[in-house]
């Protein structure tokens, strides 16, 4: 098994990057075993596709770097790098570039809802963005890739640039990696409206649980997350036409490691004022120790530094051998 996922280093991680993926990571890098690898990466390349303050870049980095540590990902079982400074990403983006079609990137739900009507005005870079995403996992020749709903269709994009570049020059090159998507929080949505994903974009901080808000942010914002009048059902059939009400138990289900059918069992006819008070203990919980974990990480940068310096020299090695094998799929090998 071979394990790859990335995330953008920008802005904090919230809520739901961490129950529809990070957890993931965590659980796949603790259920290794012998031969299996997992590759983690800050998807530093991914993040030109927005502004950029440069002054920024290299916190962000490190910050996002030494989250994903507080949340138990262990540099001595995976391995953990800036996308930037492994080299063969961009090598083999450029390389897919010439299997990847148009049509196929003008598909992506994530191009059409970032670029929205003003197409012409938006970068090259967030166009070829889902490209760079195949490169990044079919470099390793990953298996499985831990990642949330919103990017199953970059995965499947992987996958038809995969098979195409193998039959278009006749060789058994790239694995076909499986999107893994966590069954307990496929999608984890925004506090102010369940219909919306949680997203970091999302101009109201109130919308999302930041890994980094305090304990009484916390309870502030579960406090004052958008519900209904109506008492939780006792199946999850009753949560049909209720997402923000959904949306609450899932986040219950997910953090407390129990099936949305358990949760109501137990709080069947309870009101919101009532279950959102647990609701605060569970996350607090779960967040409090990975918040105090991250302080005390921050207050020695160098230390994470020097983690994603000797990751990106192991995933080099590890990309190497296929990024060679694509060139000479190509006859880029004199
Ligand atoms: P990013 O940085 O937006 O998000 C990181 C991970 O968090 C998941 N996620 C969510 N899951 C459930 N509910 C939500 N509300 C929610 N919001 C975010 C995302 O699905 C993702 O797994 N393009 C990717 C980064 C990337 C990547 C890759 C991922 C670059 N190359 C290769 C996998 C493989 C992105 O922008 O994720």
């Amino acid at each position: 098994m071979r394990v790859v996922s990335g995330i953008q280093p920008t802005g904090n991680l919230h809520l739901g990057n961490y129950l529809g993926a990070i957890k993931n990571w965590v659980a796949m890098q603790d259920a290794m075993a012998g031969g299996d690898t997992c590759l983690f990466f800050l998807a530093d390349l991914h993040a030109l596709t927005q502004p950029v303050v440069a002054a920024d870049m290299a916190a962000n980095t490190i910050e996002m770097a030494a989250t994903l540590l507080a949340c138990g990902i262990d540099p001595d079982r995976s391995i953990l790098f800036n996308q930037a400074r492994v080299a063969a990403h961009s090598e083999l983006a450029w390389l897919l570039g010439g299997t990847a079609r148009v049509g196929w990137l003008n598909r992506m739900t994530q191009w059409k809802d970032k670029a929205g009507k003003n197409r012409e005005g938006q970068s090259i870079g967030l166009f070829t963005y889902p490209v760079l995403q195949a490169a990044d996992v079919l470099v390793y020749q990953a298996t499985h890739v831990p990642v949330g709903d919103d990017q199953k269709q970059h995965l499947e994009l992987a996958r038809d640039i995969a098979a195409k570049f193998n039959t278009d020059f006749a060789v058994d090159l790239f694995t076909l990696p499986e999107p893994y998507i966590s069954p307990a929080a496929p999608r984890i949505m925004s506090l102010r409206d369940g219909t919306a994903k949680m997203s970091k974009s999302d101009p109201s901080d109130a919308s999302r649980i930041n890994l980094v808000d305090s304990d009484d942010l916390i309870a502030q914002k579960l406090k004052r997350a958008k519900t209904d009048p109506e008492p939780l059902p006792d199946t999850p059939a009753g949560l049909e036409n209720r997402p923000e009400a959904r949306n609450l138990v899932t986040i219950f289900a997910a953090l407390s490691g129990r099936t949305p059918a358990d949760v109501l069992r137990e709080h069947a006819g309870q009101g919101f004022g009532a279950f959102k008070p647990v609701l605060t203990d569970l996350a607090v919980a779960t967040l409090a120790p990975i918040r105090e974990r991250l302080t005390a990480m921050l207050t020695d940068r160098e230390s994470v530094g020097v983690v994603l310096r000797n990751g990106a020299e192991k995933a080099r090695s590890l990309a190497a051998p296929t990024l060679l094998a694509a060139q000479q799929a190509i006859g880029l090998q004199v």
